[in-house]
């Protein structure tokens, strides 16, 4: 008998009482011990060993049966957002300021609802790793897990990841194959001229009037030197310089940031970004420096593991309720980084059209528990049809 999101339904009690949880104690970036705490503890109550404090407050639970050699990854965030929450219903946040306004809660008791069904049944042959990840929401937490060794201590053939989506119905899914989020680059641009006094600019050389030059020059990138059928945005949105009104500034800054779809765009927008500064400051006599990283890789999804996830989506709820081309999203996430390391896929579940559907980052944001089975569902899945038992 196939899982199917019905086999998860004893568990949908539980993982709704997680999530609520979760939801009403969020806690920031490198600081979930509560959250982590109460996973790893989860984890062991089902006999599954935990290791602590992977990557900070990371969590790996691993679920070995069997003999076989192949091994599989499952990951979840756990961080919540610096968010006041609006709802006024019964699980919300405890915790002034900040509020689960992405659905982390959710990703969480899913993967502790399939992680609960694989121990139990143990329809497979191989080891499961349960990745709970920390701070995704821009604090490096996926690089974290792996500068702390992640996949040596933990060795992953595939991997496979899911993020809620507002206004996809529940019991939808979306999973692209190849790019599907864009990677972030976030720079800085220091500028240095020579301060003069405001009436006697022949004496100076204005870091304004530089910076305002190459904030204008920053958007031929994109048009001038990005092939047309490639997607990418460059946003400068911060420009200071000067404190008085006499005073031509010696100094500028600009900040701003960079998506697209592949690293190689990414690398040359820095490149060109680099030259634009650069040549603008020396063109004016002034000197500008620049600081780019880059805290979101593109998420690539490898074209085998898309096809696998798409299959098991389609044997959960049928091919008509998988979208399998979606559109590009613009906003970012770093399981880009484990996608890097380990081929594998992140997927959309449907978070609803309309209770809980409103847009996550959004004060009366919350997740749709009855997605909850669903999601479960699909990483029992998975690890069955991965780890099949001979
Ligand atoms: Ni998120």
């Amino acid at each position: 008998m196939s899982t199917t999101a019905d086999t998860l339904a004893p568990l949908h009690a539980d993982m709704t009482a997680w999530r609520r949880d979760f939801h009403a104690h969020p806690e920031l970036g490198f600081q979930e011990t509560r959250t982590a705490g109460r996973v790893a503890a989860l984890l062991e109550a089902c006999g599954i060993p935990v290791t602590r404090g992977v990557g900070r407050t990371g969590v790996v639970g691993t679920l070995k049966v069997g003999s076989s050699p192949r091994r599989i990854g499952l990951r979840a965030d756990m961080d919540a957002l610096p968010i006041a929450e609006a709802n006024a219903f019964a699980h919300r946040s405890t915790h002034a300021g900040l509020m689960h306004a992405c659905g982390h809660d959710g990703h969480t008791a899913m993967l502790l609802g399939a992680a609960t069904q694989l121990a139990r049944t143990k329809h497979f042959d191989g080891t499961v790793h349960f990745i709970f990840q920390p701070a995704e929401e821009g604090q490096g937490g996926a690089k974290a897990m792996i500068d702390d060794g992640l996949f040596e201590r933990f060795p992953c053939d595939s991997l496979f990841g899911m993020h809620n989506r507002p206004r996809l119905a529940v019991g939808r899914f979306a999973v692209r194959s190849g790019p599907m989020m864009a990677g972030g680059g976030f720079f800085d641009i220091h500028v240095t001229g020579r301060g003069a006094h405001g009436a006697r600019p022949e004496t100076g050389i204005d870091a304004a009037l530089v910076a305002a030059q190459i904030a204008v020059s920053i958007q031929s990138i994109v048009a001038r030197n990005i092939a047309p059928l490639d997607n990418a945005v460059v946003s400068v949105t911060r420009i200071h310089a000067g404190d008085a009104y006499n005073v031509i500034p010696q100094t500028a800054e600009l900040g701003g940031t960079v998506r697209a779809f592949s690293r190689d765009t990414m690398q040359a927008i820095e490149n060109h970004l680099r030259r634009v500064a650069e040549g603008t400051a020396a063109a004016y006599g002034a000197t500008a420096t620049l600081d780019f990283r880059v805290p979101f890789a593109p998420t690539i999804n490898d074209p085998e593991q898309a096809e696998f996830a798409a299959a098991i989506c389609s044997e959960l709820v049928g091919a008509d309720q998988v979208d399998r081309n979606p559109p590009l999203i613009m906003a970012s996430e770093d399981f880009s980084f484990m996608l890097e390391k380990v081929p594998g896929c992140y997927l959309n579940i449907g978070n609803g059209i309309a209770e809980g559907g409103c847009e996550v980052h959004n004060p009366a944001y919350d997740f749709n528990d009855q997605a909850l089975p669903l999601g479960a569902a699909f990483f029992v899945r998975a690890v069955e049809a991965r780890l099949a038992a001979a």
